[in-house]
């Protein structure tokens, strides 16, 4: 077996980019259309890792002379953009997941390890060590989508339609040249994942989500009892939900914002994600369960359909999460105060992550209407506007906010 030319190896990375991102950006689109939780979580964890993957591969092209930025993503083929549109449109949560985990993902797996074969060594062991590690990582991922495809397929009884979409899309897959796109010449073709007006994320039956945020009074419970601690942490779970979801919408919204930001928002969906399992499991370990109280989904609706991620960032990442770390601060305080160390130390966790999401607000809002005074003074104004007219939590950018950037 020949082995690959700098110039072969450069246009094959920036194909497999291309479809890291295509595939983050898939998990970002449908999470909030999911109603599967752990199908939640595990996107948000999948969409973090994929942008690193498509992160070293993208450090790893200009090394290769690929300095322009059109080697840095290389549609494989037009068939195979058509595809994944095909895919991205397709409503059924167990016939996304099949052809994500079954089709796409063990198709790229096999073109790295045909790659890892076909390396001139030692000249081009950086490209190995990277890939070898997407290999391994994104094995991992089909492993955990195929637990989630057989527990979907027993609980909904379905086996056919399955077997059927799988191998349609495997011979669409094969005529389009693969994840490689042999014998294709790179796609020119390209559609964006857009999204109808959402009023709420979708939730599984155990859910009981109340419309009318002035009814919502979860959030005036105090951490230092036992059913204040249920009542806090069921919100919060909730909330967790929602920032993995929203970050996806970023992702799968706004293709064209720096890769910078995009490495942040997947990095705070997987911190969401994790939020999620570890809110969840100390509920439960005081003795609560998911759909015990009434939920709020405020602020959804006036995030996710803001045409500038920036007033997104501005609303939910300045405005909410600074107010959340100003509650989990007092949580904090009641656990230590209480004795409750088993809290008090997974929210100083959260509180840790959270700040960060503050600071990713203020940073991409500075960074992105430096030259652009109009926009800032409208993104900046959006909380209020929304908090003026709808909900009793007022406070954005504050003191506390100011105090973590020095
Ligand atoms: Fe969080
Ligand atoms: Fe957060």
């Amino acid at each position: 077996m020949s082995t690959f030319t700098v110039q072969q190896n450069l246009e094959l990375l920036g194909k497999y980019r291309y479809l890291e991102i295509q595939f983050m950006e898939l998990m970002g689109s449908w999470a909030y259309t999911m109603v599967d939780p752990e199908i939640k979580i595990g996107f948000g964890r999948g969409m973090f890792q994929d942008s690193v993957h498509a992160d070293l591969l993208g450090k790893r092209i200009p090394e290769l002379k690929g300095r322009s930025e059109r080697y840095q993503s290389i549609a494989p083929s037009d068939d195979l953009v058509k595809l994944i549109e095909k895919i991205w449109k397709n409503p059924d949560e167990l016939l996304r997941m099949v052809a994500l985990y079954r089709v796409l993902k063990p198709h790229l797996v096999a073109a790295y390890r045909r790659h890892l074969e076909q390396l001139e060594l030692p000249a081009d062991e950086p490209t190995a060590y990277i890939l070898r590690h997407i290999a391994d990582e994104e094995e991992d991922h089909v492993q955990w989508g195929e637990k989630v495809i057989q527990r979907l397929m027993e609980s909904s009884k379905r086996n056919e339609g399955v077997a059927a979409w799988q191998r349609e899309l495997e011979q669409e897959l094969h005529a389009a040249g693969g994840v490689r796109g042999e014998g294709k010449s790179p796609g020119t073709y390209t559609f964006r994942k857009r999204h109808p007006y959402s009023t709420l994320p979708a939730r599984d039956a155990r859910w009981n989500v109340i419309e009318s945020p002035a009814e919502f009074t979860e959030k005036n419970w105090s951490f230092d009892t036992h059913e204040g601690k249920l009542h806090l942490l069921h919100d919060l779970l909730n909330s967790e939900f929602i920032t993995v979801e929203r970050m996806g919408r970023i992702l799968a919204d706004f293709p064209e914002i720096p890769w910078q930001m995009k490495l942040d928002m997947a990095r705070q969906a997987w911190d969401e994600a994790r939020h999620a399992e570890i809110v969840q499991r100390r509920l439960e370990e005081l003795g609560g369960h998911v759909g015990m109280f009434p939920t709020s989904c405020f602020g959804w609706e006036q995030d996710v359909n803001r045409p500038d991620p920036l007033e997104r960032l501005a609303l939910s990442n300045m405005t909410f999460e600074s107010e959340s770390c100003k509650h989990l601060r007092d949580w904090i305080a009641k656990a230590k105060k209480t004795g409750d160390t088993r809290s008090q130390q997974l929210v100083e966790f959260l509180l840790a992550d959270e700040v960060n999401h503050v600071l990713y607000g203020v940073h991409w809002i500075d960074d992105l209407t430096k030259n652009d005074p109009e926009r800032r003074k409208r993104v900046l104004a959006y909380p209020e506007q929304v908090l003026a007219s709808q909900h009793p939590v007022g406070v954005y950018f504050d003191e506390t906010v100011n105090a973590e950037k020095k």
